[in-house]
């Protein structure tokens, strides 16, 4: 029997703050009967926004839906059910959210059984829940990130109710497994590791919207790739918003990411990716586990900021020249390694002083590419209160100057693979070029050549003749 889900349940920022001591709880995902087949002879699509994170778990959305019966719809206008996956971490992805539901409206007006849903860190957010009752009535279904395995219980509620559906847990949730997934690709997966974060960023809201930290079983994690390997997949790219903390949560043993990497390598998988890391957390076990054959010589390790009063005001636990020694130990140990990063410019506070000591360490550290970003307030985080005197002109004018750096370090980035032949996986055609095909190469670099198009799906041998800022041109060899 399904739960009576008529009363809604809003979220808490305060709640959501706290953090327990407690077991995590695994529970094993199981349809509810009554769900089953509701679906049949119709179909969903799903609007992705935000990180990879959100990406895995629409790739679970999907799998529930196709569990349920339906089937997936290119053409979101003609769809029966729409779930729109959100991202809060600043405000112009809220904004592009809150675009992207006004149109539906429309498609709402045209078919009144269209069900639109939404899920995500924003729908973790009090704030958005009551603007969504008070202005945006075409939305039927909001749930969190903590109880995706739910969403045939909503949907179910609301087809027999026709009542909006408001369920979203602020407390820390527990782990589910045997989820079923929708993939995107036949050779590359996403695979979760851990959920949550307990580093709590000043800026940053993620650990209010995703709760605790708190690791999958390895056995759970090694049994899916050793799956995946079997079902023909070359990449596992392994996900949570802090992986170099995974396992600091299990009681009972001793098992830590670089252990992970160790026994995945063991695997067969060809090509292991992992994001993020916190440089705090990258031990020196792991930066030794970089030299596994499979583990990809590729690192994105988020430095936010090269001055360390802005580091600490930030909370970020570390100095800038503890992340340079980190960088030094990396570099060293695995030669030609390729790294890239995350900056937030405009730092409540941040003088132009320290916005140079930024500058310095990208040059400093070689990034050959980093998402940058304008600090954005948001609500419910102590960075939002900090008192910000830097004007908005300024802002963008220190982003400018970090911008040009950047794409230099991915020109340079790219120029020393020129003359030099390079594995890359085959995602399939260009898409500037039909008659190219592309993919990335082991430093993740994305490579159009010229090749033979029976080999999308493999890792082939490609001569690189030139670099562009963006990408790299070659052709494939022997
Ligand atoms: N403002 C700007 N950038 C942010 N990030 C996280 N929170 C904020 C914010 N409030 C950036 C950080 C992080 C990346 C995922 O997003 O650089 O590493
Ligand atoms: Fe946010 Fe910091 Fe956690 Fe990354 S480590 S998700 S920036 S709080």
């Amino acid at each position: 029997m399904s739960k009576d889900y008529s009363k809604y349940l809003k979220p808490d920022l305060n709640k959501a703050r706290k953090r327990t001591k407690e077991k995590v709880e695994k529970i094993l995902y199981q349809i509810n009967e009554e769900a089953l087949n509701i679906g049949l002879g119709k179909t969903y699509n799903v609007v992705t926004f935000g990180c990879q994170g959100n990406e895995a778990d629409s790739e679970v959305i999907s799998g529930i839906l196709e569990n349920m019966g339906y089937n997936k719809n290119e053409d979101l206008a003609s769809s029966d059910v729409i779930v729109v996956n959100t991202c809060a971490i600043r405000e112009n992805a809220e904004n592009k959210f809150w675009g992207t539901i006004g149109s539906f409206k429309a498609l709402k007006q045209k078919n009144p059984d269209l069900i639109i849903a939404i899920c995500g860190c924003m729908a973790q957010e009090e704030k958005v829940i009551n603007n969504i009752l008070a202005k945006y009535p075409q939305i039927d279904i909001v749930f969190g990130t903590h109880n995706i395995h739910l969403l045939p219980d909503y949907i179910l509620e609301h087809i027999n109710s026709s009542k909006k559906v408001i369920n979203v847990f602020s407390n820390e949730g527990c782990i589910v497994e045997n989820l079923p997934h929708v993939r995107v690709s036949n050779k590359k997966a996403w695979v979760n590791i851990m959920f949550g974060c307990d580093e709590f960023c000043t800026y940053c809201i993620v650990p209010y919207t995703r709760g605790r930290e708190r690791s999958r079983d390895p056995e759970d994690i090694i049994n899916e790739v050793k799956q995946l390997v079997a079902d023909g997949y070359l990449e596992v790219t392994l996900l949570g918003q802090n992986v170099n903390a995974y396992g600091k949560d299990f009681k009972e043993k001793d098992y830590t990411f670089a252990d992970l990497l160790i026994d995945l390598d063991k695997t067969g998988i060809t090509r292991i990716r992992y994001t993020t890391s916190h440089p705090r957390d990258l031990d020196q076990r792991t930066i030794e586990a970089m030299t596994l054959p499979s583990v990809m010589p590729h690192l994105h390790l988020p430095v936010q900021s090269g001055n360390n009063e802005v580091l600490k005001r930030m909370n970020r636990k570390y100095t800038r020249e503890e992340y340079l020694d980190k960088i030094r130990r990396l570099k060293e140990l695995n030669p030609g390694i390729s790294l890239t990063t995350d900056i937030i410019v405009g730092f409540p506070g941040e003088t132009e002083e320290q916005f140079l000591d930024t500058l310095s360490l990208v040059d400093e550290v070689g990034y050959e590419g980093a998402f940058t970003f304008i600090f954005s307030p948001r609500t419910g985080t102590p960075a939002a209160t900090y008192e910000d005197l830097v004007s908005m002109e300024e802002k963008h004018n220190r982003l400018d100057r970090l911008h040009d750096k950047i794409n230099q370090g991915y020109l340079d980035g790219n120029l020393r693979f020129v003359g030099k032949v390079v594995k890359v996986l085959v995602d399939g055609y260009s898409k500037n070029d039909p008659n190219m095909l592309n993919g990335y190469s082991e430093h993740n670099k994305l490579v159009n050549f010229k090749g033979d198009a029976s080999k999308i799906g493999q890792i082939v041998n490609v001569m690189i003749t030139e670099a562009k800022t963006w990408f790299l041109m070659g052709e494939e060899v022997e």
